[in-house]
């Protein structure tokens, strides 16, 4: 949430600010701003885009040393003043940041009680004061900002700069992600590596608490206290062209159409034809404790949490071991029983979504077993489990979850596969299940094949304010997430409800004016959801099925046919047309289809 931006070295920092701010418009796009250093502070900022804030940015805007910001609103409305950078009233001190200051009203109240007078509704103000404050008192800008920081109560990520110190950039984390990027005598500094890997691929994670002071030859990291910090460098595999549209319209097409090679990649060298199983060694464990978990729970936020749904669901089916997935956001605030037999599951994305990873922390402090599955390699999730499964899906920039989606699903199908073969799933269902997805990314293809006719479909279904999406059992969190990707990108109002549960309540919306899709795999339950489809018909309600094939009586408006694979890999396979809907219904009606209105790709606040 919020993209930050930091350069120090022998080159003009405003082109590569602005540059590395595009590349992170994704976690915020409301505002924008800059700030150089050259005997004193130049700043510019604006509500709008980052292209808004390049067209005021003017040729002569020199200075080798800057910070630059693209917000997401949390304290106060989008506007000019509100975004970031925030000065200090002598202007010494420019500040950008990421998170949420929870004590800022009473710090303020003190500012303003010693006569500051501030220029924005911002929580991030009280820092560029409290900075200029201890800035007079210390002999230091790192002293400075770590005083200040003491003071603080909340999460933050932020990158400060002094005009009476023109060589450095101090940054400093406490849940809100900061990574340091290492150049030839030049250091940069973001919210994500996004914006680094076209000048350098060295990074360093800064963890919670850390502080780091950046100069054009190199970086030094301290704790809270001080104490100076050892950091091993990492290097990021992703390029500059992981990051581009590659000639697509949209990154969400982009990534919707990656989706053969993202699955392959995630299964790549982690299934074995010979004794049908799925080989995870990034999960740290013997086949003792995978043999000992009784138990396994899920937790995500999102879209993350729907691939836990289903991910719950390949593991009952395929190791037969109880399991369930939970919004990571409501587990961490009911004080969960932390179970030594419970193997839980962390799902993200970003690897930095702050609700999950505070439930991860929560349950380490008490003990849990906790395992990753995430996409971002070095980021704050996959530091903290204990193992898991990276997803190699490559950067996912549109907010819509796709690609990200799909492989996570995969990543449970090959835990499931694990768990399901040191217990009791027979050679012959391992077989079928590595078979099955082998066959995955062919499959993957056909549904894409189809992209013009579910694009005439979304222009078909988009008009109508309001969509029910139902499924039952493997098909339910297909449906949630059919329905989460069409109100995320296109803002029509969409439900998901299990099949079963529609006449007991929701059947009352049902109507002309509110169509529904409908998950209708070729399973165990197909007379069950044709059922449903004729009490939807009988009360007026359009129908677009998506499922294996056309159901023999006329119990659907439009079908969307899918190739068949083993039942439990459906959900894969089903989530692709609803991708393709979600994407065109979004083009039809005008929208801004990789930056939805209101939304961030990375929720890095609570
Ligand atoms: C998905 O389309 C959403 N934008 C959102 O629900 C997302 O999946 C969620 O915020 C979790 O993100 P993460 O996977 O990075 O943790």
């Amino acid at each position: 949430m919020c993209g930050i931006v930091a350069y120090v070295g022998p080159k003009d920092a405003a082109p590569i600010l602005l540059e590395g701010l595009q590349r992170l418009e994704y976690r915020g796009y409301d505002s924008a701003g800059v700030v150089v250093s050259n005997k004193g502070l130049k700043v510019r900022k604006v509500k709008g885009r980052v292209a808004d804030l390049a067209k005021v940015v003017p040729a002569r805007f020199k200075g080798s040393l800057g910070i630059g910001h693209t917000r997401w609103a949390t304290h106060g409305v989008p506007s000019d003043v509100n975004a970031h950078p925030h000065l200090s009233a002598d202007e010494r001190i420019a500040v950008v940041h990421n998170g949420i200051i929870e004590n800022a009203a009473e710090l303020r109240a003190k500012l303003e009680a010693d006569g500051v007078v501030f220029a924005s509704e911002t929580d991030t103000e009280v820092l560029a004061h409290l900075i200029a404050h201890a800035a007079d008192e210390n002999d230091t800008l790192e002293e400075a900002v770590r005083k200040t920081l003491k003071s603080v109560v909340g999460t933050y990520g932020i990158a400060v700069i002094d005009a009476e110190r023109p060589g450095e950039v101090v940054v400093a984390r406490n849940g809100s992600p900061i990574v340091l990027g290492i150049g030839e005598k030049e250091m940069f500094a973001a919210s994500d590596v996004a914006a680094l890997v076209r000048y350098t691929r060295q990074v360093v994670h800064l963890e919670d608490g850390e502080l780091a002071v950046l100069k054009a030859d190199g970086f030094h990291t301290f704790s809270s206290d001080a104490r100076e910090t050892a950091k091993e460098p990492l290097t990021v595999d992703w390029d500059a062209g992981h990051y581009d549209t590659g000639g697509y319209e949209h990154y969400l097409l982009k990534e919707i159409s990656e989706q053969p090679e993202t699955i392959t990649r995630t299964m790549s060298g982690r299934l074995d034809e010979r004794f049908h199983v799925a080989h995870l060694g990034g999960l740290n464990m013997d086949a003792r404790e995978t043999r000992g978990f009784r138990r396994v729970k899920i937790i995500g936020c999102g879209s993350a949490y729907y691939s836990g749904q289903i991910g719950a669901q390949l593991i009952e089916e395929l190791a037969r071991i109880p399991s369930d997935a939970e919004p990571a956001s409501e587990f961490r605030y009911r004080n969960p029983v932390v179970d030594p037999d419970t193997l839980y599951v962390a799902i993200s994305q970003s690897g930095e979504t702050y609700d999950t990873l505070a439930a991860v922390q929560e349950l380490k402090r008490k003990g849990g077993r906790v395992i990753g599955i995430v996409n971002a390699v070095g980021s704050a999730i996959a530091r903290e489990v204990d193992g898991g499964i990276y997803l190699h899906a490559g950067p996912e920039v549109s907010v819509a979850s796709t690609k990200a989606f799909t492989s996570t699903c995969l990543a449970f199908a090959l835990l499931a596969l694990h768990l399901g073969r040191v217990r009791d799933l027979s050679p012959a269902d391992g077989r079928r299940i590595v078979e099955g997805l082998r066959r995955l990314p062919g499959q993957i293809e056909q549904v894409l094949g189809q992209s013009d006719r579910i694009a005439e479909l979304a222009k078909k279904y988009a008009p109508h304010p309001s969509m029910m999406f139902v499924g039952r059992v493997r098909g339910y969190p297909v449906a949630r997430e059919g329905a989460q990707k069409l109100k995320e990108i296109s803002y029509v109002h969409a439900e998901a409800y299990p099949a079963s549960e529609l006449k007991h309540g929701p059947l009352a919306l049902i109507g002309p004016d509110m169509p529904t899709v409908a998950i209708v795999p070729d399973d165990e339950l197909l007379d069950k959801n044709l059922t449903t489809l004729g009490e939807i018909r009988a009360r007026g309600g359009q129908v677009l099925m998506v499922g294996h094939r056309e159901p023999d009586a006329k119990l659907a408006d439009d079908v969307i046919v899918i190739p068949k694979n083993e039942i439990e890999l459906d959900p894969i396979l089903l989530t692709i047309p609803l991708q393709l809907l979600a994407y065109y219904a979004a083009v039809a009606l005008g929208r801004d289809v990789d930056k939805p209105r209101n939304l961030a790709k990375s929720v890095t606040v609570e």
